[in-house]
């Protein structure tokens, strides 16, 4: 498929269409890193997102329990959608008149909800819609690029609408992907409803150039599944997952990191991203925190994604940061 709008930027109302081609604004590499040097006393340990959703302590209260973990993720799922699915500058238009009539009608408790909505809305445009910071196609692009790989085999653990598997595929390009999340409104929602027209910028095997792929264009297959309950064997070119990991607090964590390398082919990839410790990180997750937190979340640097990596037998071959995520490619030792 050629495509004309190359080195375009369409801003729509829920998201942005990113064509260019090269940086800035690109990938910041530490892949030089001395892992075996690095220890924790230098690296401290990662930030813990404290503050929770309302609606999770409600549910426990109801509930007489903790809330499962995978009903915090149902929650997560159906919410962070709301938001993707929004026409972000026609909802700040009819929230901003609602706000006028509360105020109007002193009406002082729905007032602070209609405020607290409209801030949680300007979070959401300026992440999604002007920093694109969420997707951030040229960041993931360049973690990416120039892996030794031709058709490759994904496997996407905890995929959510699977938006980095296809990714890939734009870059590899007649590969295929499996996409695994236990949460079947994923599948049935998030990937299903997924802008048909989003265009992912890759390339063209034929001619070596850029080519835009759709999500039509991708074999994927959706499994919903436990990723624990899977039986692949070592079969992946890649195993991805994306804000997987930092929901795993340190005595989980060599389990997690399992899971990326026991469905791997030999020489394959596994490649893991996770959100930054960062000041604007700590901002949005406070910001959101109704939409967001129903769980276990820590914040991480690159350096501390890529040492649990390099304890739990991983070479690192790539480690760095993109906008809003640290990403690194690695291999099992
Ligand atoms: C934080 S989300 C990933 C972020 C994602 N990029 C997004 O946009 O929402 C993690 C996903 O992993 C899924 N998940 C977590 N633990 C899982 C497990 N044990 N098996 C399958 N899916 C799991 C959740 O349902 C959720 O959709």
């Amino acid at each position: 498929m050629t495509e004309s709008r190359l080195e375009t930027v369409r801003r729509l109302p829920t998201h942005v269409e990113d064509l260019r081609t090269g940086p800035p604004d690109v990938f910041v590499d530490s892949s030089d890193t001395h892992w075996a040097r690095l220890d924790w006393s230098e690296l401290g340990r990662p930030y813990l997102v404290e503050n929770t959703s309302r609606a999770k302590r409600d549910w426990e209260r109801q509930h007489g329990e903790d809330m499962p973990i995978p009903v915090q993720w149902e929650h997560f799922n159906r919410s962070f959608h709301a938001l993707f699915a929004s026409d972000v500058p026609k909802r700040i238009a009819d929230t901003r008149r609602e706000l006028a009539k509360r105020v109007v009608g002193l009406d002082a408790r729905a007032t602070s909800g209609v405020m607290r909505e409209l801030v949680q809305l300007g979070v959401w445009n300026y992440v999604q819609r002007v920093q694109d910071a969420v997707w951030d196609p040229r960041g993931k692009r360049s973690l990416f690029e120039g892996l030794d790989l031709r058709r490759p085999r994904i496997l996407f653990l905890g995929a959510a609408e699977g938006y980095e598997a296809m990714q890939l595929l734009a870059q590899y390009p007649g590969g295929e992907a499996v996409l695994v999340d236990y949460d079947a409104f994923c599948r049935d929602e998030r990937f299903a409803t997924f802008p048909e027209t989003y265009p992912f910028l890759g390339h063209n095997p034929r001619t070596g150039g850029w080519d835009v792929h759709r999500i039509r264009d991708f074999d994927i297959d959706f499994v919903v599944s436990d990723i624990r309950d899977l039986d692949f064997g070592a079969e992946f070119d890649i195993v991805l997952s994306v804000g997987l990991l930092e929901h795993f607090p340190d005595e989980h964590k060599p389990l997690a990191l399992d899971w990326h390398r026991k469905f791997l082919k030999p020489g394959g990839y596994a490649i893991m991203t996770t959100p930054r410790r960062q000041w604007r990180s700590r901002a949005f997750y406070l910001a959101m925190g109704e939409i967001m937190n129903y769980g276990y979340r820590e914040l991480m640097d690159e350096r501390q994604l890529g040492l649990y990596a390099y304890e739990n037998g991983f070479e690192i071959l790539r480690c760095g940061f993109i906008k809003a995520h640290n990403g690194i490619v690695a291999r099992p030792r």
